[in-house]
């Protein structure tokens, strides 16, 4: 009883002298992220940060959001055989991808218009990723320029593009990247049109927003997101050309997807890899076949991706079809993964697959609209301590000894999953 009286008295005494620090700190929007113990969590807190449209825009899938679950599914399903007694007391989390050294094996993957989730954008997406040590990929179809990311976040990055159909545009792209130091091209082949994205329709969403009823409701009901819309305005594509602006009568978002290009092909990509003088990374590529003609075109680093199942819904989880393209590309190319990382455990079960880094999109688009450039930042932690505490646990010292030491070996899983592998 008296050990349990002074063990109470010892713990109140311990808040109270923490009490005057933590009154003196605001309960800052920040300091409230920083609380969500895993993905999901900002997820949820997403949910109840930005308008419904704008949630389900970058929640949401193609149709029946099949190959989004499947994603999840597969990751899930995988188990890791930990390794024992080994000493994990020290970890090198570190990876290199093409060349550059990056503090754990996690990219920044592109999305368009961040701007719309909140105003900070892909600047803020930028700044949180290379916080984190590692590279950020900005779209195309970022709300933010190629020359303004470039001077908000100087660190390492990557540039996205579509094959869109005006190529003397394309070409522009290329070559504003190129001058502001972006060091490789990611090109996408897994949009010749953008999928059916069945909660947009459902939502009405639109860019920039259609002022309605619903839309205005939402804004009222979201008013820290609305005075940054409204302060911002970073809701439209930054690099569209001026016909797509909204002071046309043709609705940017009818522009846009005129531009996506239903008749590209392999010979496109010989176009870009003339033009392009860095590396060259394919993104969106589900089979070996394709990967081993992607790695003959010149791609020097392949993405395998299913778009988070926003594009064919019908798609293969990334995470199953990941070995036979690791298979095909023999070393040639560096091979990456994307699609329903949401843990670090997924990352370690990635490069057990062969996969050299992940990319995340989501997740950092969650802590966006929770908590702009803190919460994506938040969102890169939470996933690299999990990293390094799965690594720990599964009795690997580094993430180059994940690759050789058998950790899905043997899981009755791995071989349903991954079949045909
Ligand atoms: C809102 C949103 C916008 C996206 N925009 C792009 C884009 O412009 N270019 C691209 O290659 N992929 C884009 N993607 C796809 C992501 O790069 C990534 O492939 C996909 O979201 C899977 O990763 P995740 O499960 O971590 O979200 C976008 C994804 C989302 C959610």
């Amino acid at each position: 009883m008296r050990e349990f009286a002074r063990l109470v008295a010892h713990q109140v005494a311990g808040d109270l002298r923490g009490l005057p620090s933590a009154l003196r700190r605001a309960p800052t929007r920040s300091a409230r992220v920083c609380k969500a113990l895993n993905v999901e969590e900002l997820r949820r807190r997403a949910r109840r940060s930005v308008p419904r449209a704008i949630f389900d825009f970058v929640d949401g899938g193609a149709n029946d959001e099949l190959a989004m679950a499947r994603n999840r599914r597969d990751f899930e399903a995988l188990e890791l055989h930990a390794r024992c007694l080994v000493d994990v007391s020290s970890l090198d989390t570190r990876t290199y991808v093409l060349g550059s050294e990056i503090r754990l094996p996690l990219i920044g993957g592109p999305t368009g218009l961040a701007g719309l989730v909140h105003h900070g954008g892909e600047a803020a997406l930028a700044r949180a990723v290379q916080r984190a040590g590692s590279i950020y990929v900005l779209s195309a179809s970022a709300s933010y320029t190629i020359e303004e990311v470039a001077a908000a976040a100087p660190g390492p990055k990557w540039f996205q593009l579509y094959l869109w159909r005006d190529r003397g545009f394309v070409l522009e792209m290329l070559e504003r990247a190129q001058r502001a130091a972006y060091s490789a091209l990611v090109v996408t082949v897994d949009a010749p049109p953008v999928g059916r994205r069945e909660r947009d329709i459902a939502n009405g969403f639109s860019v920039p927003p259609r002022l309605t009823t619903r839309s205005l409701l939402g804004g009222l009901a979201h008013p820290r997101w609305s005075a940054g819309f409204v302060a911002h305005s970073r809701f439209a594509m930054a690099h569209a050309p001026a016909e797509a602006s909204g002071t046309t009568p043709l609705g940017h978002v009818e522009y846009m997807a005129r531009q996506f290009d239903a008749s590209v092909a392999w010979p496109d990509l010989d176009w870009v890899r003339e033009r392009w003088r860095g590396p060259l990374v394919v993104k969106g590529i589900v089979r070996p076949e394709d990967a081993a003609m992607a790695i003959e075109a010149g791609a020097d680093a392949i993405v395998v991706s299913n778009h988070g199942g926003r594009q064919l819904d019908d798609a293969p989880s990334s995470i199953s079809v990941l070995p036979r393209v690791v298979d095909a590309a023999e070393g040639r190319a560096e091979v990456y993964l994307d699609s329903g990382v949401r843990r670090g455990s997924d990352v370690v079960k990635a490069l057990a697959l062969g996969a050299r880094a992940c990319m995340i999109a989501r997740p950092l688009l969650y802590g966006l609209a929770v908590a702009g450039e803190q919460g994506a930042a938040h969102a890169m932690e939470l996933v690299a301590r999990e990293y390094e505490l799965a690594l720990a646990l599964s009795g690997c010292t580094s993430s180059a000894e994940v690759r050789t030491a058998s950790l899905l070996d043997g899981g009755p899983a791995v071989d349903s999953i991954t079949r045909g592998a």
